[in-house]
């Protein structure tokens, strides 16, 4: 994994950043009024639980204690019914803050995926998927507990803290200092804690993003790890991560271990120091045993909310850390723009020049230098090169994936970068080298979405391919599943579905990047001649290392390091005897050498 990603991983954020804050109460004003319900749901409940210590006191001291057993059945309703109003009024603040809290995740989810989609496809030569994945689920959980149980609780928690103090004072001030006087120690020791637990929480969570990562890539990647026997390898590897995540856990396990206990141990000096100074008071006479025993009860809920409190610093502070992390990506935007001044390609013909076009991925490193050529509406060009020539660079330009540094990319003489991307690729289709298919039937997979085509159509489709064949011996046909990335599938198949799924795109210039590379020399030629008749009406852009699938072209391009060498037909390039013409050669003497076959 990258130095870069586990660096983000552990930034550590503010607990309270106003700018985030603010963006993020954004995500909750659609539901602010359901909030509102739930800030004052929480205050009710704050207020029932308040009553209930209250109530033992007025038993203890105006019935009990002067052998008054009159109101006592009253008070002990009175007692059942405040616990009863706060449960169920506890049940309808949870219910609507957690139903809040996975509407703004489900949200803020959309959002991310939809603007995730829409970035350029340099973005992904950044940004590992494992990582995108842990924004769009783990971050986003991360925020979902800020708002059930962070913003709203934290206002519940001081409530209670304010209502008891007043309650405790107006009851005897003088023993409430010695509650209040253990205050201090209690946030010492909450500091010691956030601090420790948040350092162990950053450890946790990039740890545990560094785990997925690694399984991620060994899972995607598990033919070769079998195939080349590094399964042992990789368990250990994944040990290490392993125990480093659980060791991560441990520390903050341990940190929680010793901070409740240790706000239970001033809760019970409280406890005792109220039983001592107010036992005398009461022996005294200066104190009712009712008081005593309702600052007895005030005591043990006083100090919960202040290690809640402490808590939630952190989940604030993490889901600080995670909307950071989460605009961020947000704030991205495609490196590729619509220009502000729009042309449509209306009626193209399918002129395509390349104009003195230079191009790099990586500042310094030129892919492609100078390249210039023109393919006239409906001709068939082919490009041909060694590997990392730079020929399906030219084609991501052409697509506009990319744009390149100097010089432009046309069609019928308008410059891409002048087209609305959605209009430029409904006239471009292309069959990829690495073909793609989605989990899904075979029918879905060439369908891509577009509702309005008919089964007929699919069908002919991949009968001019020579799909239909191998299609129609599956058991379900057309809706035969293909699994995860068409896995079921024979890279050759998957070719010929990709060829299909370009012809019902209806493109007006369609590229074959190393399209029959897969199929049998057979199929080859049949393709070959279906598309024959399918090639006229568009222009084409055939890439191919096989010679003799190109021979036809009307225009053979050689690109040899990112630069057009030499260009011509087959005829014209064999008589100048160079690149091609020797390329051309070594590939007839190649298939002289073979053996006959059987
Ligand atoms: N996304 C990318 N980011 C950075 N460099 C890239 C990227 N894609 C390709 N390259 C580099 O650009 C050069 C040309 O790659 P390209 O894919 O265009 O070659 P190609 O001619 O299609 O090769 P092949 O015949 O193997 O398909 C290579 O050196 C490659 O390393
Ligand atoms: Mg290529």
């Amino acid at each position: 994994m990258s130095r870069r990603f586990q660096h983000e991983e552990e930034v550590l954020a503010k607990a309270y950043d106003a700018r985030l804050a603010k963006r993020l109460l954004g995500y909750l004003s659609p539901y602010r009024f359901v909030v509102a319900v739930s800030v004052i749901l929480l205050l009710l409940v704050s207020v029932s639980e308040l009553v209930g210590p209250y109530l033992v006191k007025v038993a203890v001291d105006q019935h009990i204690s002067v052998g008054d057993a009159s109101g006592l059945p009253f008070l002990a309703v009175l007692y059942i019914l405040s616990l009863a109003a706060a449960f169920l009024l506890r049940y309808w603040q949870v219910y609507l803050m957690n139903r809040t809290g996975q509407q703004v995740m489900a949200d803020l989810r959309q959002e991310l995926f939809a603007h995730v989609q829409r970035l350029s496809v340099s973005f992904f030569d950044k940004n590992p998927v494992g990582r995108l994945l842990t924004r769009v689920t783990n971050d986003v959980e991360v925020l979902n507990e800020l708002v059930t149980t962070g913003v709203v609780s934290i206002f519940g928690d001081l409530f209670t803290l304010v209502g008891i103090s007043v309650v405790l004072v107006a009851m005897n001030a003088r023993l409430a200092l010695v509650i209040f006087l253990l205050i201090p120690f209690m946030f010492v020791a909450a500091l010691l804690f956030r601090q420790k637990a948040r350092v162990a929480y950053n450890m946790i969570r990039a740890r545990i993003a560094r785990l997925n990562a690694f399984m991620q890539e060994t899972l995607s990647g598990v033919r070769i790890v079998q195939a080349f026997a590094r399964e042992a390898k990789s368990m250990s590897k994944f040990e290490r991560l392993n125990a480093s995540h659980c060791e991560a856990y441990l520390k903050s396990i341990r940190y929680h271990a010793i901070f409740f206990p240790v706000m239970e141990l001033i809760a019970a000096t409280a406890v005792a120091l109220i039983i001592w100074h107010g036992g005398v008071k009461t022996l005294e006479g200066t104190l009712t045993l009712g008081v005593l025993i309702a600052f007895l009860q005030y005591t043990r809920r006083f100090f919960g909310p202040i290690s809640d409190l402490s808590e939630k610093y952190n989940s604030m502070q993490a889901a600080m850390a995670s909307s950071e992390r989460i605009f961020k990506l947000l704030d991205t935007v495609p490196e590729i723009q619509d220009s502000p001044s729009p042309v449509l390609l209306k009626d193209v013909r399918g002129d395509v020049e390349f104009d003195r076009v230079s191009f790099s991925y990586h500042e310094g490193e030129e892919v492609l230098r100078d390249v210039s050529f023109k393919v006239a509406a409906g001709e068939t060009v082919a490009i041909v090169g060694a590997t990392g020539a730079g020929k399906t660079t030219l084609m991501n330009l052409l697509s506009r994936f990319y744009e390149p540094q100097q010089g432009a990319v046309r069609i019928d003489g308008v410059d891409v970068r002048q087209v609305p991307q959605k209009d430029l690729r409904k006239h471009i289709a292309v069959v990829p080298q690495e073909v793609f298919l989605f989990s899904g039937t075979i029918e879905q997979n060439l369908r891509l979405g577009k509702v309005h085509l008919s089964q007929e159509r699919i069908e002919e489709a991949a009968r001019k391919v020579r799909a239909d064949e191998f299609i129609r011996r599956l058991r379900r046909g057309y809706g035969e599943e293909v699994g995860e990335r068409g896995t079921s599938l024979s890279a050759g198949q998957r070719q010929l579905l990709s060829f299909a799924r370009a012809l019902l795109h209806e493109p007006k210039i369609l590229i074959l990047d190393e399209a029959t590379s897969s199929v049998d020399p057979e199929t080859e030629h049949l393709i070959r001649d279906a598309l024959r008749s399918l090639l006229v009406e568009r222009t084409s852009i055939v890439i191919a290392h096989r010679l003799s699938t190109i021979r036809s072209a009307n225009n053979i391009i050689v690109l040899h390091k990112g630069a057009v060498k030499e260009q011509g037909t087959h005829a014209e390039l064999l008589r100048r005897g160079g690149i091609y013409a020797r390329l051309s050669e070594l590939q007839f003497e190649e298939q002289e050498a073979l053996p006959p076959r059987q």
